[in-house]
C-alpha cells in the first residue's frame, strides 16, 4: 500500500505526550535549527492525556497551541477516543506523532490516522512491548536492547517496524541509566525518521515500511 501524504512542502504534525516530552522537544529544536521548510515538518499541536507535565510545558515555552483529553473526563473509552480522534483532527495533521503517549488509540483515531499514526518504543520490536519494556529487557537479561519507530495499528506495540536503534546493555545498568541511553539514541531516530518521511514520503508493502 503506497501512503499517501498531501502534497504540500511541509508536513503538518501533531504530537501526543503523556510524560516529560523530551521526544518532544528533539523534534521542537529539530524543526528551529533547520527550519520547516528544510526539515520538511512544522509541529502544529501537541495533546495529552494527563494536565501539569512537562512535555505540555515544553509546547507552551515554544508558543504551540496544546489540548488536553482525559479518558476520565469521558463516559467511556470509546467516547474518549472519538474525542480525541476530533481535536487532533481539528488541526489537519498529515501525520501524528505519539511520544511517549501512555494511552492505547482506539477503533476512531486509527481508522482515521492509522497508517499515519508514528509511535517510538524503548525495546528492540518484537521483544519487550508494554509499558515496562526497559524493565522487561533488564530482568531477561538480554545484552543489547534499543528503540523501535514504528507505525500504530489496533495491537499493542505491533505495528510495522520504520527504523531501529540498537543499545548495548552494561553490566551495571538499572532500569532509570539504560532508559536515558535509551532515550539519547530514540530521540534522535524519532527526528531523523519523521523528517525522512515527511520530505520523502513512504510506502507500506505489508509489515515492511519504505522511506523513498
Ligand atoms: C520514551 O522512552 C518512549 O519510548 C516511551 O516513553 C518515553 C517518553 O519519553 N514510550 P519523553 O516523554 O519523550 O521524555
Amino acid at each position: 500500500m503506497a501512503e499517501s501524504l498531501t502534497e504540500s512542502a511541509v508536513k503538518r504534525l501533531v504530537v501526543l505526550v503523556s510524560g516529560s516530552g523530551s521526544n518532544l522537544q528533539a523534534l521542537l529544536d529539530a524543526v528551529a535549527e533547520m527550519g520547516p521548510a528544510a526539515y520538511g515538518a512544522e509541529i502544529v499541536a501537541v495533546g495529552a492525556d494527563r494536565d501539569g507535565i512537562e512535555g505540555l510545558a515544553r509546547a507552551e515555552r515554544a508558543g504551540l497551541p496544546t489540548f488536553v483529553c482525559r479518558v476520565k473526563d469521558h463516559e467511556s473509552r470509546e467516547a474518549w477516543d472519538a474525542a480525541l480522534t476530533e481535536v487532533v483532527a481539528s488541526h489537519e495533521p498529515d501525520l501524528v506523532v505519539s511520544a511517549g503517549f501512555m494511552k492505547l488509540l482506539g477503533k476512531e483515531f486509527l481508522a482515521r490516522y492509522g497508517g499515519r499514526l508514528i509511535n517510538n518504543h524503548p525495546a528492540l520490536l518484537p521483544s519487550f512491548p508494554g509499558t515496562h519494556a526497559v524493565r522487561d529487557a533488564l530482568a531477561y537479561g538480554v545484552k543489547v536492547t534499543g528503540c523501535t519507530v514504528h507505525l500504530v495499528d489496533d495491537g499493542v506495540d505491533t505495528g510495522p517496524i520504520i527504523a531501529q536503534a540498537v543499545v548495548e546493555i552494561r553490566d551495571e545498568d538499572d532500569e532509570d541509566a539504560l532508559k536515558e541511553r535509551i532515550k539519547e539514541v530514540e530521540r534522535r531516530v524519532l527526528v531523523d525518521v519523521v523528517g525522512r518521511i515527511a520530505r520523502n514520503g513512504y510506502r507500506i508493502e505489508g509489515r515492511k515500511v519504505v522511506i523513498l
